[in-house]
């Protein structure tokens, strides 16, 4: 890594910014943006639904994108299948709309899951499926295995089933097994493992682990292109799927007067809707060689130390009354978890400070962190004690009426209970500096009173 943060994000040091909002974006390369730029500038390429030259030179370069996806993780390609999408939500999508939910079958998902997981739970819904949660626990937020155990038993007369948790949550940081991959397969379950938040920094190996589903965004694993995400998916899994329409790009033959269509083959084909993102995804080729460059390992290694030094760090912050300053919500040490730390801080009364508050001030000091729920509410709602009543309180009136910062208010003026959260989060390009800078930031609001630095 030496001289990768000076070489490749001298930006961060020019504009003297302290990014710590990795599990949000990660960040690109210089040298990756120079890449692009110069492939794009010396070739012709046109839309690869042709057999032109421009239209096979593109074809070339988006099926050298697609082996470079299953090379990254070490998938084979009699196992695995690549569907470009727009992100890791379009990945997300696609299983929903597609898996054979109806009334006889199951959703299995862990609270922890982001949004875009748990919005899965309307198609299976729509079709009359069982859905069933899987809690997360305190302090750890840690799935309750037992329970999960029991879940997947329970189900198991579900013709079609499908388990949906995070390798790694995008609130707690908290790794799950990936064991339990195995275990779910061996009872039928089908596998959906978002690694959406895991795979920047954890090596993820498909010959290895084998889930069903793998959704993923680019811009968190390489900051560059946004945009394009994946579902890497096994054939198999991949056979189950329904596609609930047709698009071009998808059809071998579809008909106005005949009032018919035929899907392409069971295949990438049949779920890439029109014209795949060709002249974008080189640029995801280029950023997966940078990452193989660095090495996955390397950054893993890296951001976890730093994590290390963080986490410790707050432990040890007191005010002058003895008074923890800082409230970590999940592991409070790196065992089985990443470098992503959701916390508040505390003032010497332990009341919590406004966490927009907190993000404001530190944007004056060119630090970039992340405050809210992050789109995962469960671990939210766990973290900060927010009973199924509480929450029901905010699906009482039509949605129209009710946001989030007037669900949030609501919980907050009833409870008294603060349900927001800070979140830092380490990537490809942290160091020392930034953990350094961060802790002087936090370690500033000794003493103070959160009403003295207000909302
Ligand atoms: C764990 C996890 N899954 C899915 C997503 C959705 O990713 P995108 O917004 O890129 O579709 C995110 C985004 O933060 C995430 O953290």
């Amino acid at each position: 890594m030496s001289g990768l943060r000076s070489r490749d994000y001298a930006r961060l040091g020019a504009t003297d910014h302290v990014y710590l909002d990795y599990t949000g974006a990660g960040l690109y390369a210089e040298s990756q943006l120079t890449a692009h730029h110069d492939l794009l500038a010396s070739r012709v390429l046109g839309n690869p639904h042709s057999h032109n030259p421009s239209s096979l030179a593109s074809t070339a370069l988006v099926e050298q994108a697609r082996s470079a996806v299953l090379d990254f993780l070490n998938a084979f390609p009699d196992e695995y299948d690549v569907i470009f999408t727009s992100n890791a939500t379009g990945a997300l999508k696609l299983v929903g709309e597609s898996y054979p939910f109806d009334e006889d079958s199951c959703y299995l998902v862990s609270y922890d899951n982001h949004n875009s997981v748990n919005g899965i739970r309307e198609y299976a819904r729509r079709a009359g499926a069982t859905v069933a949660y899987a809690p997360v626990r305190e302090p750890d937020l840690r799935l309750d295995e037992a329970f999960i155990d029991r879940a997947f038993h329970e189900h198991s007369d579900c013709p079609a089933r499908l388990f949906a948790y995070p390798a790694q949550s995008n609130f707690s940081g908290v790794q799950h097994p990936l064991e339990w991959v195995s275990r779910a397969h061996d009872l039928g379950w089908d596998v959906l493992l978002d690694c959406a938040a895991f795979a920047p920094t954890n090596l993820l190996d498909l010959s290895e682990v084998k889930p069903d589903f793998v959704p993923l965004s680019f811009y968190k694993l390489f900051g560059y292109p946004t945009g394009l995400g994946v579902l890497v998916v096994r054939h198999e899994a991949l056979r189950k799927l329904r596609r609930p329409w047709f698009a071009g790009g998808t059809i071998t033959l579809a008909s106005v007067q005949g009032d018919g269509w035929h899907q392409l083959a069971p295949g990438h084909t049949g779920f890439e809707d029109g014209t795949v993102d060709f002249l974008g995804l080189p640029a995801v080729t280029l950023g997966l060689k940078h990452l193989n460059r660095i090495g996955v390992d390397v950054i893993h290694n890296r951001v976890s130390a730093l994590a290390k030094w963080l986490l410790t760090a707050f432990g040890a912050l007191r005010h002058t009354n003895g008074a923890a300053m800082v409230k970590v919500f999940g592991p409070q040490d790196m065992d089985r978890r990443g470098a992503t730390i959701a916390f508040y801080l505390l003032d010497p009364a332990g009341t919590v400070f406004d966490v927009y508050r907190v993000e404001k001030l530190a944007g004056k000091e060119h630090i970039s962190v992340r405050t809210g729920c992050f789109c995962n509410p469960g671990d939210g709602e766990v973290a900060h004690h927010i009973t199924h009543t509480e929450m029901a309180d905010c699906f009482a009136k039509p949605s129209a009426e009710v946001t989030l910062t007037d669900c949030q208010r609501l919980i907050a003026e009833s409870t008294g209970k603060a349900p927001n959260t800070i979140r830092a989060s380490l990537g490809i390009a942290s160091d020392f500096s930034d953990v350094y800078r961060f802790m002087g930031f936090v370690a500033d609001f000794r003493d103070r009173s959160a009403q003295s630095v207000g909302r």
